[in-house]
């Protein structure tokens, strides 16, 4: 099951309701919100709030990317605002564990996050913990950057081990997808894909997100 999460992330922000209302029309599975520091990453964005008004216009499940350092002070603030899926980036803490931990007991989707320089056997200890590793698939911080080609081997190679290991953990993909290379991507083993500049900065988001989604059924009905 292939499922697209557009980022709001690209939208121009004094039209984020509409550009939710947008995801919602085109089905978008998840709408995928990025919470940045200016620490963890140089750029600062949305807080708590943010999702808590989003929730009240859409049911669609809001995916909170986490680039923040110290996630778990954050955590219980977004589950509050009504965050449905919650990542952290292992980078970012040295409790890992606890966190994840935490995001679990608060009913969340608990993901985890590997930026483009951090290996994948970062996950030995923790996998066990997920219900979905994203993988970065650009250096986090801004939209519209290139995707990096390496990570298509780093998400094979996730997917192998994750098989191997009889679990039930989705492969996220964040980072510079979008029409031209989705498909690769998808037959590395990602299942999520989240897509920001794609969807946003297309002259008609709407159908790019119908077009993108007419795309990925033929994927869902293997
Ligand atoms: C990057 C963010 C992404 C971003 C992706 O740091 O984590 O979610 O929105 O945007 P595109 O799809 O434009 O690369
Ligand atoms: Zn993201």
């Amino acid at each position: 099951m292939v499922q697209i999460a557009p980022s709001i992330l690209s939208t121009d922000y004094s039209n984020l309701g509409k550009a939710v209302k947008i995801a919602e029309k085109g089905k978008a599975d998840l709408i995928h919100i990025d919470i940045m520091d200016g620490h963890f990453v140089p750029n600062l964005t949305f807080g708590p709030k943010l999702v808590a008004d989003l929730k009240k216009i859409t049911d669609v499940p809001l995916d909170v990317h986490l680039m923040v350092d110290n996630p778990r002070e954050l955590i219980p603030k977004f589950d509050k605002a009504g965050a449905d899926w919650i990542s952290i980036q292992i980078e970012a803490t040295v409790h890992a564990h606890k966190d994840l931990t935490l995001i679990k007991q608060l009913g969340k989707k608990t993901g985890v996050v590997l930026n483009p320089a951090t290996p994948i056997h970062m996950l030995n200890e923790i996998i066990g913990e997920v219900d979905y590793v994203l993988i970065m698939s650009v250096n986090p911080g801004w939209g519209g950057q290139d995707f990096i080609e390496s990570s298509l081997h780093k998400i094979s190679q996730l997917k192998n081990w994750i098989k191997g290991k009889n679990l039930d953990i989705k492969i996220e993909v964040d980072g510079g997808v979008n029409i031209e290379n989705m498909e690769k991507i998808i037959n590395s083993g990602a299942e999520i894909l989240v897509m920001g500049s794609a969807i946003y900065n297309s002259e008609n988001p709407l159908e790019t997100l119908r077009h993108i989604k007419k795309t990925v059924k033929k994927y869902n009905q293997k």
